[in-house]
This record gives structure tokens, sequence and C-alpha cells, in this order.
């Protein structure tokens, strides 16, 4: 019903000022500040994105109940944790915590950071509820969303606090899939708002794991958008690489260190097939065309079935041939 969901919004929003209050006014929060603080984090982001600290004492549960809100309001949240007996805890505690914002700007979930490196998971993230479906929503799209209008472009981020290191350097027009893998939702909402997608995946393994299927996703998904694939170096992440190299320098490689998907795509492949195999350079060859095949233009697809042709001494038009199979109109 219409009232529960307004009464969880409303929740999520006395809860996310609550935890940046702690963060920022109380004691309780100085290790969390000096946390964020040490990572770069400056005052105006910890405000602007306003993030927050779960204290290791439950805060939000004695809170609510003190203002009366329903037990059925407070269980369907989904900041607390329903133990064995019904009882409700708070969800996060003795955590950093990024605010997840809808397009309109309401909270719709949290995902709290563990500050000590111990072996509890290094982000917890709020579970689906009414009004948090994960597959739709993208960390900073409505900050982002008017930037991403007006250049057109959108960068793709795995985490919140790559977001970060991109708005520290001046480029605000980035978004975040949340540790979750880019959906075909995701795809259509980015499509209505830039031209250009440029992923921005960590550079390790999982990172360029995960970058070939986004590339195949999104190609699947829209003919519209343009994607390029910043190539950072040394498997470091944006944030990673702003702390070692500076503002300016990643800065730069966000914007021209940039492949085309092809080419990250040969790359990529290239390490996952054992070209001295005939059967696996087959398949190899295959795989290439495929990301050949999505090429938006005909003269672009002819040059790469050309250079495909010499490296690997096979006919063009066997290849040509190959690639008409692969050639489909992808939906919208
Ligand atoms: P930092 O170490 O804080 O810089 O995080 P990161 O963004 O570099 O994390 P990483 O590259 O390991 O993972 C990318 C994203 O996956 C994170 O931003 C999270 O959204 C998500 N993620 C990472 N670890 C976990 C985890 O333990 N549990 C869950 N649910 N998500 C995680
Ligand atoms: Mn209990
Ligand atoms: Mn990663
Ligand atoms: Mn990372
Ligand atoms: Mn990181």
């Amino acid at each position: 019903p219409k009232g529960k969901e307004a009464a969880i919004y409303d929740l999520y929003q006395q809860a996310a000022k609550l935890y940046h209050h702690m963060l920022v006014n109380t004691q309780a929060g100085d290790a969390a500040l000096n946390y964020l603080t040490g990572r770069g984090l400056g005052r105006d982001l910890i405000d602007t994105f306003n993030l927050g600290y779960a204290p290791t004492n439950e805060l939000l549960l004695p809170y609510f109940q003190e203002k009366g809100i329903e037990y059925t309001v407070l269980r369907d949240s989904a900041l607390f944790i329903e133990d064995d007996e019904g009882q409700l805890h708070d969800r996060f505690t003795n955590r950093v915590l990024f605010p997840i914002r809808n397009m309109a700007g309401q909270v719709v979930a949290f995902s709290g950071r563990r500050m000590a490196n111990d072996d509890s998971p290094k982000y917890i993230n709020s579970p689906e509820s009414a009004i948090f479906k994960k597959s739709r929503e993208l960390f900073n799209l409505d900050l982002a969303k008017q930037m991403i209008r007006k250049s057109k472009t959108v960068f793709l981020f795995e985490g919140y606090m790559d977001v970060l290191a991109a708005y520290t350097t001046g480029l605000p027009n980035g978004v975040a899939s949340m540790g979750t893998s880019l959906t075909p939702e995701q795809v259509g909402i980015l499509t209505r708002f830039a031209e250009t997608l440029i992923i921005a995946y960590d550079d390790d393994e999982a990172g360029q794991k995960a970058t070939a299927r986004a590339i195949k996703l999104v190609q699947a998904h829209s003919n519209k958008l343009a994607i390029k694939v910043v190539r950072l170096a040394e498997k470091l992440d944006p944030d990673e690489y702003l702390k070692k190299y500076g503002a300016t320098a990643l800065q730069n490689a966000l914007q021209h260190s940039l492949e085309t998907p092809l080419t990250f795509m040969r790359k990529y492949l290239r390490n996952n097939y054992n070209l001295a195999n005939e059967a696996e350079k087959l398949a190899y060859i295959e795989a290439i065309l495929k990301v050949i095949a999505q090429s938006p233009n005909q003269i672009e697809r002819q040059i790469q079935v050309n250079e495909l042709a010499t490296e690997f001494a096979i006919k063009a038009t066997t290849l040509e041939q190959q690639l008409s199979h692969f050639e489909q109109e992808p939906q919208n």
C-alpha cells in the first residue's frame, strides 16, 4: 500500500540524516571520519554524498521506536534484521555508510563499509525492499544525470569510492552498479541520458571480466549507446589510481586512455584462448567476429575484418560470410 511505502521513504531519509550526524558531529563518529579523511575524502564531499556512520550500538531502532513507528513498517523497511524471536536489530553497526539514492534523489538503501581490515564482508548492502530494486538503481545517477545529459557521456564504475574519485577530479558524471553486474534495466536507463558509455571498471581480473560482460550486455540491449573502455594500469581501480598518481592523472586516464570495445575484447580474449591450438583459434576468431558485428558502420566492420584476415591468413570473404550470421538488429 502507498502509505507504507511513503513511510519507508521517510525512514530512510531520517536514517541518512541521523547517520550523517553521527559521522560529522559526534565523538562516536571520529574513527569513521578519520577513516574517510584518510582515504582522501574532504568534508565537502562527505556532505555532498551525505556519507554516514552507523555506530557500534543500535541507533535506529530506539530512535524510531521512541517516535512510535509501527513494527510492520520497521520490519518491511529492511533497515533492520529480524532475529529468531521476531525482534528487530539495526542492520548496520560500526560501518561507514554510503546512502544509495534513486533517480529522484530519495534514499532507498545503504551500503556499509567495514573500517578495519577484518574478515567481515567489506561491504554490506541493504536487501531489496518495497522501495529498492537493485537491478534498477545506479549509485549517484540523481546527481550525475544533469552532467550526463550535458556531456552526453556517462562513466560506469565498479564502486562508490571510484565514483567519488572521479567526482573529485571534476568528472561528476559517474555512476556505479553497486557490486552487482550491470543489468538490462540499467542499460535502458543510461540510454535515456547518454550517447556514450565509458566503462571504467577495476584493472584487475574481476574488473576485466566484468567489462567484457558489460560490453556484451550493452551491445545486446542498446544500439544507441557507443561504448568506450578506460584502460588503467597495474590492476588498480580509479580510487587507487587517484591515490597513487593524483587527480590530474586520473582525469587524464578517464578522458583519454580509452579503447574501443573491439580493441578491449581482442586483448581480453587473447588471454582466454590458446591461439596455438587450431580449435581455440577458430573459437577466438568467432568471438571477435561477434564483437565486430556490433560495430555501428559498414566501413568500420570492413576494416576490422581485413585486419583479422591479415592477422590469421584467412580470406576476408570467408570471414565476411561468417560475420553476416552475427549481424542482427538489437532491440531499441
Ligand atoms: P574500496 O575497497 O572501499 O575502495 O571498495 P571497492 O569499490 O574498490 O571494492 P571492490 O573493487 O572490491 O568491489 C567493487 C564493488 O563491489 C564495491 O564497491 C561494492 O559495491 C561491491 N562489494 C565489494 N565487496 C563486497 C562485499 O563483501 N559484499 C558485497 N555485497 N558487495 C561488495
Ligand atoms: Mn536478539
Ligand atoms: Mn573490484
Ligand atoms: Mn575496486
Ligand atoms: Mn577501491
